[in-house]
């Protein structure tokens, strides 16, 4: 049979555009090449990242214990009123919550595609033309399924540094890293972006000595610099070792008579290998990195995680073989604003194409593609797609950061609030961070908001509706928010954008 729709992959973007399509009434087919359906975000990405985040997170709050506000972002549980006995960590059961999560979710997916009637083939697929795709499964065999439209939807792998050869000498990609047997004793992560800060976070939170090395001048380049900075400070003084503007040049094996000791730091960033474990008798590297100033870094480590991007995972696909038009640079496959490759009928979604590589991106790319397919009107709004780091605390954030606004030359106002005055935050001993809420000086429309905070990810949620609906810090502010709760910073921040916070004192009154 001829499928109106088949989608290769079965990620987010994959596997939401098939269910939209099926509830359109399109015959739907997908193929997947893993065992299980979901793709990075439900197998070795979002999904089991959260899971070890908030294990991890859990066990060491207790480990820290630590008096309220001291910055460490540990329970005090004797101020709680609550004692507890011996604190132990169980890493095997830790991973096999998380493998159940996944699970569960992956299988749920099963499910979705059966309940919509949707064909699902397992094996690689491969383009034979615009209407036609190749499936090899792993037992050998091929088949050939034609349809009418092929979206494809095969996501990204990580980015290599052809200096590291991940798999050996202990270094890592985000998906070994989610499953390691054991805490190293030093973990060195290439690369301050979300990979990097939050399996870092997991990590450390576990017990490792982690130093996260980032070649440009802030953590999450990109992000508000403020909000970046903030963040920095409180990853600090969870034990997170920060060395920015450093550039790592290449790596020897430690010996395993002791050589692996860490050479004395020699900058800002450069971390003593005092303390636990150690490269000494088990193996290790030592990685040689340079600040902007020249000077010459080592940094020893049992496990590197490398976190430096990802990229498009097109191969074996024969976009080649069949002239679809790629960027020279990314690989990213060049769509119009259907979603159409330079191939008719043949489209494509999410990290496949430009755009941020992100989860929920990729999810309303499907839908849309599947709208326009079925004759509807199926868009997206690039410029409200929120972002989120899941360290501790969150970062979330949506629109422009102040930096772009003033590249832009935009003239805005400015308003933040700081958790420490919000009383939920404060009740949950998580008042480190701030809401930033930026808007047009002339109209008052939110242009950005930005969130180092408890429950960022989900307080960004009231500010991509406001966005949506092109609405003012105003807006915000005169909504009613329940009290006390944690969405009241975000109406505070509006309030400041017009210098009328209520609970902290406004530099400009009105
Ligand atoms: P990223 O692009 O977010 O960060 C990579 C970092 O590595 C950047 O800060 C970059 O400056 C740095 N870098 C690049 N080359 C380097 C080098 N040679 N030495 C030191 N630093 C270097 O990429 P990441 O964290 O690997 O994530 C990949 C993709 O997955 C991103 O698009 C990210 O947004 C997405 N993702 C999103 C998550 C979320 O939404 N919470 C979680 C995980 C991934």
């Amino acid at each position: 049979m001829t499928y109106d729709l088949l989608v290769i992959g079965s990620g987010p973007g994959g596997y939401v555009a098939a269910i939209r399509a099926a509830q359109l009434g399109l015959s739907t087919a997908v193929v997947e090449k893993d065992e299980r359906f979901g793709g990075t975000c439900l197998n070795i990405g979002c999904i089991p990242s959260k899971a070890l985040l908030d294990s991890s997170e859990l066990y060491a709050r207790l480990r820290r214990g630590g008096a309220r506000g001291d910055g460490s972002g540990g329970y005090d549980l004797e101020s709680h009123g609550i004692k507890i006995g011996r604190l132990a960590l169980d890493l095997q059961t830790m991973m096999a919550r998380k493998q159940q999560v996944v699970e569960k979710l992956t299988s749920g997916v099963a499910q979705l595609f059966k309940g919509n009637g949707i064909q699902t083939f397992r094996g690689v697929g491969r383009l034979v033309d615009s209407g036609r795709v190749e499936v090899s499964s792993a037992d050998g065999k091929k088949q050939t399924l034609s349809a009418k439209n092929i979206v494809l939807a095969t996501g990204s792998v990580p980015a290599a540094l052809p200096i590291f050869p991940v798999g050996k000498d202990g270094f890592l990609t985000s998906t070994e890293a989610l499953s390691l047997k054991s805490v190293p004793a030093r973990m060195v992560v290439i690369g301050a972006g979300a990979i990097g800060l939050e399996l870092g976070s997991v990590w450390a939170r576990l017990g490792a000595e982690v130093t996260v090395i980032e070649l440009l001048d802030q953590i999450l380049p990109g992000m508000d610099s403020e909000i970046s900075r903030r963040m920095r400070s409180i990853l600090g003084k969870q034990g997170l070792e920060i060395a920015t503007g450093t550039r790592v040049l290449g790596y020897e094996k430690a010996g395993k008579s002791g050589s692996g000791r860490a050479k004395p730091s020699t900058g800002a960033g450069g971390k003593s290998a005092s303390g636990k474990g150690g490269a000494a008798g088990s193996g290790g590297v030592i990685l040689t990195a340079e600040g902007k100033d020249g000077r010459k870094q080592q940094f020893p480590a049992d496990a590197v995680l490398v976190a430096v991007g990802r990229r498009p995972y097109s191969e074996g696909l024969g976009l080649a073989e069949l002239g679809v038009k790629t960027e020279e640079r990314s690989g990213r496959i060049l769509v119009d604003d259907r979603f159409q490759s330079s191939l008719a009928g043949l489209y494509a979604i999410g990290d496949l194409i430009p755009g941020p590589m992100l989860a929920h991106k990729a999810e309303e790319e499907g839908i849309a593609v599947v709208e326009i397919l079925a004759g509807r009107a199926g868009e997206l709004n690039y410029e409200a797609i929120p972002s989120v780091v899941y360290t501790w605390p969150e970062v979330a954030s949506v629109g422009k950061s102040e930096e772009q606004l003033k590249r832009e030359g935009v003239d805005y106002n400015k308003g933040t609030f700081p958790f420490r005055a919000n009383g939920r935050a404060l009740a949950m001993a998580s008042e480190d961070g701030l809401v930033k809420i930026l808007a047009d000086k002339r109209t008052d429309r939110v242009l950005g908001v930005h969130i180092a905070g408890p429950w960022a990810s989900d307080l960004i949620a009231e500010a991509v509706s406001v966005m949506e609906f092109g609405g003012s810090a105003e807006d915000i502010a005169r909504t009613v928010h329940a009290h006390p709760t944690l969405p009241e910073a975000l109406r505070e921040a509006a309030l400041a954008v017009d210098g009328r916070a209520i609970h902290v004192l406004n530099r400009k009154r009105r």
